[in-house]
């Protein structure tokens, strides 16, 4: 395995002393110190990164980053840099001489230590940010603020302590915040509603405290939303997620969430899963406006009146978790009807009536029922009683055209969501169009540095290593 510091010391000494060329002189021809000199100039004096990201690499990070003044792109994403411990991360001081730093990515590495104070220093013209998956400690600083052009960051899986800083809300080019599974406390900072581009916003697994901010429906672009897992409370603020028209995940389960849900509690005609498990939600179950819905978990929660019929019309259900609530009156005939649900679970409710026979209630392993009042018919695998002929089957009347045109509506926004990440990928490659010149790949004890011109001088690096060794 490549030393990774050993690697940088040679390179950096090959880029910033006249040595190399000497090297360079005495194991290559002409060509070689040509092509050698001009991936110096490079990453020197034009837009240049460093990427040895996937590989096996282990060692330090250097701290002498500092002298590549050009350096744009650092990116050691899943390697096996660091101790875990103290230090790791102190190249990030090094970093504050790269003034034109766009792209800084250390995910799934074992970088320890505190969460360097210096990430105030960073460039300001840093859009990305990825430190997830590593072992930081530390608290996340006011003065990441600093970064004001950041749009996508990342520090998930990680050992964060204390209160996401209110500065925040001074990111406002932020898109994507992933602040999952760490061990941050105190309230979700209500500045968040100042990032009105956040299209994801992850903050599960952590111990937030308190509700969530109102400012939040400022966030109108927001497509994927967790905030599972936490120990958030009260009431949902009005409005909050029924502002979200693109909103296509939402989870809010396993918190002491509480209230009842308003009708227009989700507008999005996007939404693919809903989940809302195991919070303290009562009052009627909520409208779903999406035909797009796959996922629907509302168990372990105090809802009570009946199961909507209109949940006969969510043609895409698949998984569909009602269990453990006060839920009432006939399980809707309509629930047969749909032709992808493969898994309906209705148990610890107060239901009663007729069990139908077709679709999901055909398959014993599928459909859950256990612990309900009065229920009778189905299938007979069910073992239950037949039902006295008073039951009333009940079936609404489809409203085919109220059908079409929310198919209608909802292709128009699959389109434009279509049509926004497209828009969205395309900025990202334009964005990242200066991308690395210089690729490193380690195999074994070799480094290999790929890509048309350096292919060239592959031999001469790998001699120069050799040579030092
Ligand atoms: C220079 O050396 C490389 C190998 O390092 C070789 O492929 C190339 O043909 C040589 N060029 C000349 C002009 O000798
Ligand atoms: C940054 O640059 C200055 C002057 O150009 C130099 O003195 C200093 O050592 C550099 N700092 C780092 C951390 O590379
Ligand atoms: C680093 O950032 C902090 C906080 O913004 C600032 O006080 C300090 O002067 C900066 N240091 C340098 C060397 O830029
Ligand atoms: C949350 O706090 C509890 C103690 O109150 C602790 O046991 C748990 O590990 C914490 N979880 C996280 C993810 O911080
Ligand atoms: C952020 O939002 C708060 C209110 O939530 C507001 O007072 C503040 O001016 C906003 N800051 C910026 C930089 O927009
Ligand atoms: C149905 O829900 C009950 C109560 O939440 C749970 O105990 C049971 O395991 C669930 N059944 C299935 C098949 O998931
Ligand atoms: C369940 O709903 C019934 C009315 O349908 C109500 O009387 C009862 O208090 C509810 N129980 C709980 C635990 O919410
Ligand atoms: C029956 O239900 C199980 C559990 O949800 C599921 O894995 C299986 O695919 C279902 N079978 C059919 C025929 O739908």
């Amino acid at each position: 395995m490549i030393n990774f510091l050993l690697c940088f010391a040679l390179l950096i000494t090959l880029l910033s002393s006249a040595l190399p060329f000497k090297l360079a002189l005495a194991l290559g021809n002409e060509t070689d110190r040509l092509a050698l000199l001009a991936l110096k100039d490079e990453l020197l004096l034009g837009g240049s990164g460093i990427d040895i990201s996937r590989n096996s690499i282990s060692g330090s990070v250097p701290n002498n980053l500092g002298n590549l003044k050009n350096l744009r792109l650092l990116n050691i994403e899943v390697n096996q840099l660091g101790s875990g411990k103290e230090g790791d991360v102190e190249f990030f001081s090094s970093l504050r001489n790269c003034s034109m730093l766009s792209v800084l990515s250390m995910h799934m590495n074992n970088l320890g230590g505190v969460f360097p104070d210096s990430v105030a220093n960073l460039s300001a013209q840093l859009y990305e940010l990825r430190m997830g998956f590593n072992q930081i400690t530390g608290s996340i600083t006011q003065g990441i603020s600093n970064l004001v052009n950041l749009y996508l960051m990342s520090l998930s899986e990680n050992f964060l302590v204390g209160e996401i800083p209110s500065s925040i809300g001074k990111l406002q080019s932020l898109e994507g915040l992933w602040l999952y599974s760490n061990f941050l406390t105190g309230e979700i900072p209500s500045t968040i509603g100042n990032l009105t581009r956040l299209y994801a916003l992850s903050l599960h697994t952590n111990n937030f405290t308190g509700g969530i901010p109102p400012t939040l429906q400022n966030c109108q672009n927001m497509r994927t939303l967790s905030f599972s897992d936490n120990k958030l409370s009260s009431p949902i603020p009005n409005q909050v997620f029924g502002a979200f028209p693109s909103l296509i995940i939402l989870d809010l389960s396993y918190n002491s969430l509480t209230g009842a849900l308003p009708s227009d509690f989700t507008t999005s005609k996007n939404l693919i899963e809903l989940t809302i498990n195991d919070n303290n939600f009562f009052g009627e179950i909520p409208m779903i406006q999406s035909l797009e819905i796959e996922v629907l978990k509302m168990q372990g929660n105090s809802f009570q009146g009946t199961i909507p019929q209109s949940f006969g019309s969510l043609r895409s259900l698949k998984f569909v978790d009602l269990s453990s609530n006060n839920l009432s009156g006939i399980i809707p005939p309509q629930l047969e009807k749909l032709p992808l649900l493969v898994s309906l679970n209705l148990s610890f409710n107060q239901l009663d009536g007729e069990v139908p026979k077709e679709g999901v209630f055909k398959n014993v392993s599928g459909f859950s029922f256990m612990g309900n009042r009065q229920l009778c018919g189905g299938i007979s695998e069910l073992g239950l009683p037949k039902c006295s002929n008073k039951e009333a089957k009940g079936k609404g009347k489809v409203l085919s055209t109220k059908i079409i045109i929310a198919m209608v509506i909802s292709i128009f926004f699959a389109f434009l969501l279509a049509v926004t990440i497209v828009f969205l990928s395309w900025r990202r490659k334009s964005k990242r169009a200066f991308l690395p010149v210089a690729l490193f790949e380690s195999s074994g004890d070799r480094m290999r540095i790929k890509d048309a011109i350096i292919e060239l001088h592959a031999t001469k690096a790998r001699l120069v290593l050799d040579w030092d060794l």
